[in-house]
């Protein structure tokens, strides 16, 4: 295949999760999610919003249906709602006929339209009294097994029709966000006091080993009992962030840099490929890291049958000698920065103060999964941009969101050119997001749609430029 062509197959489109647009929260049966109680906590929400209304997709769900067939999309990515599946969450409390039929009837209008349900299992809205119970996924046990329950529900009901799975999204963000920064629901910050030894944080860790050991044994369920019967493929999605060191020329930055990739990506995709943690975490973090029983290794080692892939930024990364590690410091002793040791800067500021966009390291970011986990099979499940101040813009100005268009235009060059030059063996691409939507503790400020939503009136949805370029894009690409 020559340069900068893609093949028909080509899984393209975009994504969303439940809670950023369903709303609906009292409808139909939904228990009370995490993030219902997260958005009521004063404080915690930027613009003191939640998700009760978001962007009514509950019932707005053929608009969206609409918009991805009006630029040509072959797939979408959703996520289900756990809450609106089984309230209570647990493995023994009811389960929800009316929210399951929800999904069956979305899932049928999408095939309808000719495009690809990629479903997400977990997208961050945990039943809510399951951290009553037991903390959530900080008891191991109790939270595998109910979530290993829902997802068989979900199988059950929608094996048939969906060929992707996704267990997690991004367990990185549940367990740094929200058990160490308590920035995400459900809010909390272990033990962050700093110490000689370093910082003293458990329950990050103990949360990623959870939702790992779960991931496993719904892998298993998933090629136990639905492969052999529909096909299909499970993965989990982890995020990254590409990493440039500060001082190209300082051995322990470029050192620093290996080490971020290896806490932010490999901490969850070593276990996944390899069945253990990287060494350098394990040095780091010591006995707070928990082990692996052999039975747990051998379960996890080759869970995934596509990796996905998150990514939408770069940084640089400076080392940090272990004496001025602040008590944030949880990614290993570094420091991100946004300009190297010359001052110059890596991208343009976007409204997110964590997104900077450089579409190289997506390439090079794409070549060291590739390597690391030898050639794997990559689902690109989010790619996309928030626009500095976009909020402030005048309707007609935002819909020409020339920034985001140029921001796709040259991630999915990047990609194309780590698929058809470096060999990656990329397989989709689904942006974030096809609507503007909840962006967790942001609120609605930050908008990273290809649709404008306008909240004010109803919901209603307007295309920006973005959208009918990424479409335009993977038409040309995919037609040869
Ligand atoms: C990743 C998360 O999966 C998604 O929910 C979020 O909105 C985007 N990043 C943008 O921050």
């Amino acid at each position: 295949m020559s340069h900068r062509e893609l093949p028909e197959d080509f899984i393209w489109g975009f994504a969303t999760a439940a809670y950023q647009i369903e709303g609906a929260i009292h409808e139909d049966g939904r228990g009370e999610s995490q993030w219902d109680v997260f958005c009521n906590t004063p404080g915690k929400i930027a613009d003191k919003t939640s998700g009760v209304t978001a962007c009514d997709s509950y019932h707005q769900y053929q608009q969206d249906i609409d918009l991805l067939k009006s630029v040509g999309a072959k797939a979408y990515r959703f996520s289900i709602s756990w809450p609106r599946i089984i309230p209570l969450g647990g493995r023994d409390d009811p389960v929800n006929e009316a929210g399951i039929n929800w999904y069956v009837n979305f899932v049928d209008a999408l095939l309808a339209a000719g495009i690809e349900p990629v479903a997400t299992l977990f997208h961050w809205d945990l039943p809510a009294e399951l951290n009553k119970r037991y903390g959530g996924p900080l008891n191991k046990d109790e939270f595998t097994a109910d979530f290993v329950r829902y997802a068989k529900v979900m199988f059950e009901a929608l094996g048939s029709k969906v060929k992707h799975w996704i267990t997690f999204n991004e367990p990185w963000c549940t367990s740094i966000l929200g058990y160490h920064c308590g920035i995400h629901a459900p809010g909390r910050c272990s033990d962050r006091n700093w110490s000689p030894e370093g910082n003293s944080a458990t329950e990050p860790w103990i949360v990623g080993h959870s939702l790992l050991v779960a991931h496993a044994h719904t892998v298993k369920l998933y090629r136990e009992e639905m492969k052999p019967k529909f096909g299909g493929k499970i993965g989990i999605t982890l995020n990254g962030d590409w990493v440039e060191p500060w001082d190209a020329k300082d051995p322990a930055d470029v050192e620093a840099c290996q080490r971020k990739l290896e806490f932010s990506i490999a901490w969850f995709g070593d276990p996944v490929y390899f069945g253990d943690y990287p060494a350098s975490i394990r040095k780091q973090i010591g006995d707070r890291l928990p082990e692996f029983t052999e039975e747990e290794s051998a379960l996890i080692k080759g869970s995934n049958d596509f990796y996905g892939m998150n990514h939408y930024c770069a940084n640089y990364i400076r080392h940090k000698d272990q004496e001025v590690a602040d008590e944030d410091d949880i990614a290993g002793n570094l420091e991100l920065l946004f300009e190297n040791k010359a001052g110059e800067s890596i991208g343009p500021e976007t409204q997110s103060a964590w997104l900077r966009p450089y579409a190289i390291g997506f390439r090079k970011l794409l070549v060291w999964i590739s390597k690391r986990y030898d050639h794997p099979t990559i689902l690109v499940t989010e790619n996309g941009t928030s626009l500095k101040a976009e909020n402030d813009l005048p309707v007609d100005e935002l819909l020409q969101d020339d920034f985001r268009a140029w921001y796709f235009q040259e991630y999915i060059g990047a990609m194309v050119d780590a698929r058809c030059l470096d060999g990656v063996n990329v397989i989709g691409y689904l942006a974030w997001s096809l609507l503007d939507n909840f962006e967790w503790a942001e609120g609605y400020e930050t908008r990273f749609g290809v649709t404008y939503v306008d909240y004010e009136h109803g919901q209603t949805r307007h295309p920006k430029k973005s959208a009918k370029v990424i479409g335009q894009l993977f038409t040309e690409l995919t037609n040869k």
